[in-house]
């Protein structure tokens, strides 16, 4: 951790969420980088490093998760990935992750980037078009209604994807704890590979905020990668 912040708190209900506070007061408004990718593709591993890489240059840093993130996020993602909650609608579903988002955005990440602390969060938005519009096939023109009013229109300056095959991402996570086995790992390939498909769609159209990253490589290439690219859009030197 550098030596400009202190740690102002840290969530007991997720390690990974750390907030860190500048000792000097910044003006500029933050920089908001998600992480999207398929089951297996290292996000979390990823973040850890960027964070850490960004906070050894003096940095300010948060980093979070989708669903969670918060207390009451917490709650939904214990109810929304409930392996034993297969009753639930698709349009519960969406509307919990929604809920899950709208808490995190106007609690957590608002505040930060504006208090100038640069947010990377582990799913946003577009996790919601790639696995409930591209993968269960609901509209994606409504849900992208819906998260504009569930991010109350904050859209990401970055967004890493990292990609991967689904047989591979899907594999890597098998042969992981099988605590983190969720109820949407246990779904068929033909659905990871309409996600796979569905975030490539989503990387296509909006190529200036998306940045494709080849996860089938070594955690320290792919670390190196996002790093160089984070470099070639000026936000560090
Ligand atoms: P998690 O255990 O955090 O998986 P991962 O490490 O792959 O992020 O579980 C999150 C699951 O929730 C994951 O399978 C993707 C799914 N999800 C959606 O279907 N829609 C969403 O909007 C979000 C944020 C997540």
């Amino acid at each position: 951790m550098g030596g400009n912040h202190t740690v102002a708190s840290a969530y007991s209900v997720d390690s990974r969420v750390v907030i860190l506070v500048p000792k000097t007061n910044h003006r500029s408004r933050g920089l908001f980088i998600t992480f999207e990718g398929p089951e297996g593709s290292g996000k979390s591993t990823q973040i850890q490093l960027l964070s850490r890489a960004l906070e050894a240059r003096g940095l300010c840093v948060l980093a979070t998760r989708e669903p969670g993130g918060t207390h009451i996020g917490e709650q939904i993602r214990a109810i929304v990935l409930d392996t034993a909650n297969t009753e639930m609608s698709p349009r519960a579903e969406t509307l919990l992750y929604n809920a899950a988002r709208a808490q995190i955005v106007d609690q957590v990440i608002m505040p930060a980037l504006e208090r100038g602390t640069h947010v990377l969060c582990d799913r946003y938005a577009d996790s919601t078009l790639a696995y409930q519009g591209f993968g269960h096939g609901q509209s994606v023109a409504q849900l992208r209604q819906l998260g504009d009013y569930a991010t109350n229109g904050l859209k990401p300056d970055i967004t890493i994807y990292l990609d991967i095959a689904p047989e591979v991402g899907l594999r890597r996570k098998q042969t992981g704890d099988s605590e983190g086995w969720n109820r949407f790992e246990q779904l068929e390939l033909a659905y990871h590979r309409a996600v796979h498909q569905g975030y490539l769609q989503l990387a296509q159209d909006e190529p200036e905020r998306w940045q494709v990253v080849d996860a089938e490589r070594d955690e320290s290439v792919i670390h190196q990668d996002i790093l160089a690219r984070i470099k070639s859009l000026g936000l560090i030197s």
